[in-house]
């Protein structure tokens, strides 16, 4: 029968490596809902979309012809045809998404589409900042994936490979935080949301603690 899996979590608590592996063991799909945020805001910045006018931005993200594989073993996201499976990582993108986050309007249209793919799936793990909360508050089972700043810092820069000082690095991912946590709370675990702290557990054991869940 239907199982969806919803985790949560800050930049850097491992939800994305750990959310892809889960759904492989549950035999299950994987969505990234992150990649789609990240997706629009490419295309908005693409089409020359002004990030200051929320009108502007929220037509772009209507427009958006988005593909996002949810396969955990094929990481591919498609504009209008165009691969930006790896465009979407570039630090230009990271630092203008909060544009789109934050637009009430961007999200209800992306909530939507997330939801559609969700119900389009019999098994899926879905990943994000709202998903426990707003996208999917009636799943299987929901996940808040936390671990200290230090150890999500830590991380970002091993992910990042180390192409930016640490100091702009650890800059940037806290402001974006910090934009992203004043129009979704992903710090707190909402009422039946069970929370897995990484900061002192290694991949296999971050894995396992939210299989168990
Ligand atoms: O790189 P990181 O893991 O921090 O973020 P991501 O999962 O790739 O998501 C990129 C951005 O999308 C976040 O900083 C949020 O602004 C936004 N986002 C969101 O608002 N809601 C979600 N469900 C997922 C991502």
């Amino acid at each position: 029968q239907k199982l969806t899996v919803a985790i949560d979590g800050p930049s850097g608590s491992g939800k994305s490596s750990v959310s892809k592996e889960a759904a492989r063991r549950l035999g299950a799909a994987y969505l990234d809902t992150g990649a789609m945020y990240r997706a629009v805001t490419w295309h908005a910045l693409d089409a020359g979309t002004d990030l200051s006018d929320a009108a502007a931005v929220e037509a772009a993200v209507k427009a958006a012809d988005l593909f996002i594989s949810t396969d955990p073993d094929l990481e591919l996201v498609t504009i209008h045809g165009t691969d930006v499976t790896q465009a979407i990582r570039e630090p230009f993108v990271s630092e203008a998404v909060s544009a789109v986050a934050t637009n009430l309007a961007a999200r209800a249209e992306l909530v939507s589409r997330q939801r559609a793919i969700i119900n389009a799936h019999e098994r899926i793990v879905a990943e994000g900042r709202d998903i426990t909360t707003v996208v999917a508050p009636d799943a299987n089972a929901r996940i808040l994936l936390t671990a200290s700043e230090e150890a999500r810092l830590r991380r970002r820069g091993l992910q990042l490979g180390g192409t930016q000082s640490a100091e702009a690095l650890e800059a940037q991912v806290l402001a974006r935080d910090a934009k992203d946590s004043t129009v979704v709370n992903f710090t707190v675990a909402a009422d039946g949301v069970a929370t897995v702290d990484s900061s002192d557990l290694d991949f296999e054991q971050t894995v396992t603690a939210v299989l168990a869940a």
